[in-house]
């Protein structure tokens, strides 16, 4: 039995030092320490060991299995680091090759001019809100002052998905959601996409609007001028002169037009300008009471002015850009150069 047990530890630990991969290390693993293997099944018979024999050949076997445990967990370390120092001499960087290169994003000319148009409201104490683009034709339109059939509908070519649900035309929907749900004081601004059926290189039928509605007591022209002035002081810099004509809107009385210093030229007179150095920018108004009175706002005490910028123009003017279709094409080129 002692003969047996040392012939297993010299041959067992022979056969490890020789293995040269994993599989063939746990194939000695198994013929030796497995269910059946030698060792174990020399352990399964110390019953039939004489008695006077048992301790020694009991600690004898148990100290080959120890030894040839060992054995087997020592290779098995050799033989991982050496496939490791083998992977990682396949896989060896050149740290001195030159790198591709990190490419930077940007945000679009459209966030931008949004985010900084945001930035001025924001700063002169206005709530961002945003609604639906899915509107229905009550405040789309008929909130606003513009009944079915009213000719002011044909300025706005209307995306209609059925009788009384439509793409909204204009930013103005958030104007009677604000006055239905705010309690006045209240200034709110909401940029957001409006449709219309309209396709030329100057028109897209989906494109960006603003819409600010200021409520409060004692409010009129004079305070819609003076903040749209500061409001273009700080969106075009010092210099922007401002130019209002009368125009119309049914839901504001007095409506203005508001142009501004073209920003191709910076008021020289060019092609985009047509020679005239101003380039239209707001629709505003004061807001008729009709409107106030539709959304629950009491017409005797409050007042209001709005405006509602595109933003579309805007971009295209600030970075010469000449058709606003690259606006929305998300052409990888394009993009770049608006950097
Ligand atoms: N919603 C108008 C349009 O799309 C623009 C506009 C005009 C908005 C006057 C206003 C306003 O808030 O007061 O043509």
């Amino acid at each position: 039995m002692k003969q047996k047990l040392n012939e297993i530890l010299t041959n067992g630990l022979a056969e490890i030092e020789k293995s040269a991969d994993l599989k063939e290390l746990d194939e000695i693993r198994v013929k030796y320490l497995g269910k059946t293997g030698e060792l174990t099944q020399i352990l399964r018979g110390m019953k039939d060991v004489a008695p006077e024999d048992r301790r020694e050949v009991g600690s004898l076997a148990n100290s080959v299995r120890e030894s040839l445990e060992n054995g087997l967990s020592e290779k098995l370390a050799n033989l991982e680091n050496a496939k490791l120092m083998a992977d990682m001499e396949k896989e060896k960087v050149d740290i001195t090759e030159p790198s591709k290169g990190v490419k930077k994003g940007a945000l679009h000319p459209l966030t931008r001019f949004n985010n900084k148009f945001m930035e001025i409201c924001v700063e002169m104490g206005f709530s961002v809100i945003q609604g639906p683009e899915v509107e229905t034709d009550y405040y789309n339109f008929e909130a606003l002052n513009v009944p079915k059939n009213h000719p002011a509908r044909d300025m706005q070519d209307t995306f209609f998905i059925s009788d009384n649900i439509l793409m909204r035309s204009q930013t103005s929907n958030m104007q009677v959601r604000a006055m239905e749900k705010m309690k006045p004081p209240f200034k709110i601004v909401c940029p957001g996409r409006v449709y219309r059926n309209d396709s030329d290189s100057s028109h897209s039928p989906i494109f960006n609007q603003f819409e600010a509605l200021v409520i409060d007591e004692n409010i009129g022209l004079k305070d819609l001028m003076l903040m749209i002035k500061e409001i273009l002081r700080r969106l075009f810099g010092e210099n922007v002169k401002m130019r209002v004509r009368p125009s119309y809107f049914p839901f504001t009385e007095p409506s203005i037009e508001i142009d501004a210093t073209c920003q191709m030229c910076q008021g020289k007179g060019c092609s985009l300008c047509k020679g005239t150095g101003f380039s239209e920018v707001f629709g505003a108004g004061v807001v008729n009471p009709k409107v106030l009175e539709m959304s629950g706002i009491d017409s005797k005490k409050y007042s209001g002015f709005a405006f509602g910028p595109g933003i579309d123009r805007s971009v295209m003017v600030t970075n010469k850009i000449p058709n606003i279709k690259y606006l929305f094409r998300n052409d990888i080129r394009f993009l770049k150069q608006m950097r």
